[in-house]
């Protein structure tokens, strides 16, 4: 099967396009890459860091709450914001498991998802039908092993969209692969979000300083839309909190017994406020 995107797809060590041969991808300089058996294509550029990907645990933490349905007003918003009339590909640099991924795939475009982990990796090549799809509009995806922090192996121009959701966000890399028409979408917390979570098991909380070191990170190189705030509270139950903490940063810095006692004396179930805002960014011209 040709891998979906391949056109957008560029050689990592010397930026031509890719051309696919059964499993192997390569480029007219020789430069040659297997495809891994489970289905993502190793792309990582010379002097990547690969060792910064989320852990297995995390990955099926995320999997498993992201497919609960809690975040879905995210997805979704994130997805609506995605829809441009640029042509190319959606690119999410950091795609984790590829739920936001495959929800931005409407009219029939076909996306990639650049990330470190091989665990995520692996999830997102089998995200063919993601949860917020309408059927039968969907393109298909890649799942492409590459640091988000080096050269993307991703043409000059070829996406339409690029997705930023909790992820790195290599400002110079995204307007390098962006069409002049796109669209960076790009999902930030803010203060308040998880708030009840952050006092009772003192998770990591979100930098004040967010947004404006998004805005610095980005405004040398793209100007910003009127930001779509979104909000709301959810009930978790034990397990939900337990996933939530588990896919996300404080997972790292959690000793995992502590934490268990530490949900366990939360009452059964725990309100919970989402805040996020989701900005679409644009080249400046
Ligand atoms: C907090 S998760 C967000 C995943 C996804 N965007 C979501 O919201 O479900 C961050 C992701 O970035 C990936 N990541 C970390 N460093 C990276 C890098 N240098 N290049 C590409 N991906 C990276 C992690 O493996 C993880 O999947
Ligand atoms: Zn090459």
């Amino acid at each position: 099967m040709t891998l979906p995107a391949l056109a957008a797809l560029a050689c990592p060590n010397c930026g031509q396009a890719l051309d696919q041969a059964d499993r192997r991808l390569s480029c007219p300089e020789g430069h040659s890459f297997d495809l891994a058996k489970q289905g993502y294509a190793p792309l990582l550029a010379p002097g990547s860091n690969a060792t910064t990907g989320d852990t297995a645990d995390q990955v099926a933490a995320r999997e498993d709450f992201l497919s609960s349905g809690v975040y879905d007003p995210l997805i979704d918003a994130v997805a609506a914001a995605a829809r441009t009339d640029a042509p190319g590909v959606v690119v999410e640099p950091g795609c984790g498991t590829g739920h936001y991924l495959a929800a931005a795939l409407a009219d029939g475009r076909e996306g990639i998802g650049l990330d470190t982990s091989k665990y995520a990796l692996r999830r997102c090549a089998k995200r063919e039908t993601g949860p917020r799809r309408a059927p039968g509009t969907q393109g298909g995806l890649a799942a492409v092993l590459a640091d988000a922090w080096n050269r993307m192996p991703v043409r000059a121009g070829a996406a339409a969209a690029v997705l930023n959701v909790f992820a790195p966000r290599n400002a110079d890399e995204i307007a390098r692969i962006l069409h002049p028409e796109g669209v960076l979408v790009v999902l930030t917390p803010r203060q308040d979000h998880l708030r009840e979570l952050v006092d009772a098991l003192d998770l990591l909380s979100v930098d004040p300083e967010k947004s404006q070191r998004t805005a610095d990170q980005l405004g040398s190189v793209f100007e910003a839309e009127p930001a779509d705030e979104i909000g709301y509270a959810v009930e978790l139950g034990h397990e939900q909190v337990r996933l939530l903490v588990g896919m996300g940063p404080s997972a790292r810095h959690h000793d995992g017994a502590a934490l268990d006692a530490a949900v366990a004396a939360l009452p059964e179930t725990v309100r919970v406020t989402v805040a996020a805002t989701v900005t679409r960014w644009r080249a400046k011209r």
